[in-house]
C-alpha cells in the first residue's frame, strides 16, 4: 500500500501532480488501469481527469459526461500516451450503484489493457470496481486549495 499526499494551490499544481501521477503508472497486462477518484462537489475530480487528458494528448474540451456516464477518448498513438489506447471517463454522480455501470457495458471495458479508465464519484459504484484499484482522494481546503492523496495498493 502506497500513500503519497499532494497539496496543490493553483490549478498549474494540480496539472504537476497529475503529470507525476502519470509517470508512475505501468499499463497492466491483464485489464484496465483504473483510478477512482473520491470526493465532494468542487473538490477537483473532473479538473484533474482533464489534465490527465491534456497530458495525453486530447485537445477537445472535456465535459465531466454527467448524463451520458461514460465518454470515450481515443488516444492519438503519436502523443506520449504510455500505450494507453482510450481514455475513459466516467462520472456515478447519478448513479446509485454499480449494477447501474454494468448495463452500460462497464465490465467489457474493464477487460482491456489499454483502457485508462477515471471514475468520478467511485464510492457510488464501488460493487463494480476491483477492489484494489488506484484511489485518488480529492479534498476541498480554501478556494484555491485541493489536496489530493493517491492510494496505489498494489504498490
Ligand atoms: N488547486 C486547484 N486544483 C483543482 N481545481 C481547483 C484548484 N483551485 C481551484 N480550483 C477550481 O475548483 C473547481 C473544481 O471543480 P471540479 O469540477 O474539478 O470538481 P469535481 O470534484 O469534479 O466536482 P463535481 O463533484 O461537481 O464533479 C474548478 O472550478 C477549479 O477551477
Ligand atoms: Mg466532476
Amino acid at each position: 500500500m502506497l500513500f503519497m499526499k499532494f497539496i496543490s494551490r493553483s490549478l498549474s499544481d494540480t496539472e504537476k501532480l497529475a503529470e507525476r501521477f502519470l509517470k508512475g503508472l505501468t499499463l497492466a497486462k491483464d485489464e484496465a488501469t483504473i483510478i477512482g477518484l473520491y470526493g465532494d462537489l468542487g473538490s477537483g475530480k473532473t479538473t484533474f481527469v482533464q489534465a490527465v487528458g491534456q497530458l495525453l494528448g486530447i485537445t477537445e474540451p472535456m465535459q465531466s459526461p454527467t448524463f451520458v456516464i461514460i465518454k470515450t477518448y481515443n488516444l492519438q498513438l503519436t502523443t506520449n500516451n504510455k500505450g494507453f489506447q482510450n481514455l475513459i471517463h466516467v462520472d456515478s454522480y447519478r448513479l446509485e450503484k454499480g449494477e447501474e455501470l454494468r448495463k452500460l457495458g462497464f465490465k467489457e471495458l474493464l477487460s482491456h489493457p489499454k483502457n485508462l479508465i477515471l471514475i468520478e464519484w467511485a464510492d457510488r459504484v464501488a460493487g463494480v470496481l476491483p477492489p484494489d484499484h488506484i484511489k485518488l482522494l480529492c479534498k476541498f481546503m480554501d478556494e484555491q486549495t485541493r489536496e489530493f492523496t493517491v492510494e496505489n495498493s498494489k504498490s
